[in-house]
């Protein structure tokens, strides 16, 4: 039997398990307002997948191996740091100078360090830990005094370009702004994801100029700077571009969620889950999906969902932090914090609220409100009713229209409904209620009593019929 239920985690596909070593040091530089983004957020909060783009740099370079990384914050750096948390330490950039600057404020956290750092800007949010371990394995292997990571793209625009020598080797990293329109025609270009001995690091940091076109410390001269002191720089052209991809501007970020959506729903696909429209599903890193489970176009699926094999769900559906049970629909309906158990139904246009469980078989219809309810196997609720703070047991059914009145202004108050019973279309029950197993109320009843089992509960006005009376008074008209 497959049985492919598996989370794609961020770094998804490429994730590289390895035990963290302390010896391997790591440098986020997250300072920068991003001015390019217009926005009073910090860029490294901006999300993709729903996770902020630092917090997806935070774990690739965990998952290369580095226990706790160093992020240097600055523009609303509270707010960085507590958005990620106690699992980082942190380095403060008063003033934006460039990211040699920034690299340079870790500089007493570094100090004591042996050994290799990795630095990374905060804005790359497909990184993988895969190509961060492989520049500290060519590290390495190589007895480098740096490492970097290149690619060539037919859009160097906005990226520094990679001047080599006639060795092959690189000479040196020229910012677009600073390159002559020589320079600018190179199509290979920095992704600014660095390893290098840490030591020498620290001593190039405070040396680095800013005599530049921006008039910054750039980061990217340390690397001209190791090959004048004699080290060995080593450059690995990586082939996939996306993973580099830089965010500088809302778009980039939307092309960036678009990548990361693709690996997520593509991984998804690979383990068995059918998707019919990849471009318009959208499914969260934690979501786990079974085999041959069917996910229709204009869905999202997102927190910690678990959808089982042979679940339908969508199209047009919203599913949030809930478990879709085995075979179930879930049609054109929105679904937060619920659970489905087995073969039970819902849509089209259900909306199953915080609380809310169904048993095994259960059959929701349009225009269905239920909110911190349990709903019994085989029990239907099939039009247009409201059923909150609710057990109801099992083969019963809800006719359309019914209402639980749970709320007196100030208080919630539950109602119960036993098995097998009927509850009359647009019956209005005044909870705190207990309805029996096996008991009927009749269509349009207010029931304010209890019902005991077997009985029928009738709480509507007598009909009373006048022989004749609209046709005399069609006459007097
Ligand atoms: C940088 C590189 C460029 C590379 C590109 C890749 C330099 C000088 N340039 O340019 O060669 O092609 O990244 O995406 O390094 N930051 C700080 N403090 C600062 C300035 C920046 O922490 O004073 C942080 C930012 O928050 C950001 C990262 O460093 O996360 C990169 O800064 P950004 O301004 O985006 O640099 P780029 O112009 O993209
Ligand atoms: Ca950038």
């Amino acid at each position: 039997m497959v049985h492919a239920r598996k989370a794609v985690t961020p770094q998804g596909i490429l994730q590289y398990s390895m035990a963290p070593s302390s010896s391997f040091a790591g440098l986020i530089l997250a300072a920068g307002k991003g001015t390019r983004m217009k926005s009073d957020l910090p860029k490294g909060l901006h999300e993709v997948a729903g996770v902020p783009m630092v917090q997806l740099v935070c774990q690739a370079v965990k998952g290369a191996g580095v226990e706790r990384p160093i992020v240097v914050v600055g523009y609303r750096g509270d707010l960085v740091r507590e958005t990620l948390g106690s699992c980082n330490d942190y380095a403060e950039q008063v003033e934006q100078l460039g990211t040699g600057h920034a690299a340079l404020m870790a500089a007493d956290l570094l100090k004591g360090h042996e050994g290799p750092v990795l630095v990374t800007p905060g804005d790359t949010p497909l990184l993988s830990s895969t190509t961060l371990r492989a520049l500290f394995e060519t590290y390495e292997r190589e007895g480098a005094k740096a490492t970097m990571a290149t690619f060539v793209t037919v859009e160097p625009k906005g990226y520094g370009r990679i001047v080599r020598d006639e060795e092959g080797y690189v000479a040196a990293i020229v910012e677009e702004k600073d390159a002559t329109s020589e320079q600018r025609q190179i199509l290979e270009v920095n992704p600014a994801v660095y390893v290098f001995d840490c030591q020498t690091l620290l001593e190039i940091l405070p040396t680095l100029g800013n005599t530049n076109a921006q008039g910054e410390y750039y980061l990217t001269d340390a690397i001209a700077e190791v090959r004048r002191r004699g080290g060995k720089v080593v450059a690995t052209v990586f082939d996939d571009p996306d993973e580099f991809m830089g965010v500088n501007d809302r778009w980039q970020l939307a092309e960036a969620a678009r990548i990361m959506r693709m690996r997520i729903v593509r991984e998804h696909a690979m383990n068995g889950v059918t998707i019919v429209d990849p471009t318009s599903t959208y499914i969260g890193f934690d979501v786990e999906i079974e085999a041959d489970a069917t996910i229709q176009p204009m869905t999202v699926i997102e927190g910690n969902t678990r959808i089982a094999r042979g679940a339908s769900i969508g199209p047009n559906t919203w599913i949030k932090d809930s478990k879709v049970g085995q075979g179930c629909s879930v049609f054109m309906s929105h679904v937060d914090q619920a659970e489905m158990e087995e073969g039970s139904r819902c849509g089209p246009f259900s909306n199953l609220r915080p609380g809310t469980k169904l048993g095994r078989k259960v059959k929701v219809g349009n225009f269905v409100e239920i909110k911190n309810s349990q709903i019994g196997e085989g029990t239907a609720a099939s039009h247009l009713a409201y059923i909150g703070d609710s057990t109801v047991g099992h083969d019963t059914n809800i006719g359309a229209g019914v209402i639980t009145c749970n709320y007196d202004g100030f208080d919630k108050h539950r109602t119960q409904i036993g098995d097998h019973s009927f509850v009359g279309s647009n019956s209005t029950i005044i909870a705190p209620r207990t309805i029996g197993s096996g008991a009927m109320v009749a269509a349009g009843s207010v029931v304010n009593q209890d019902v005991p089992e077997d009985a029928l509960a009738i709480g509507r006005a007598r009909q009373e019929n006048k022989e004749g009376w609209a046709a005399a008074w069609r006459k007097r008209h």
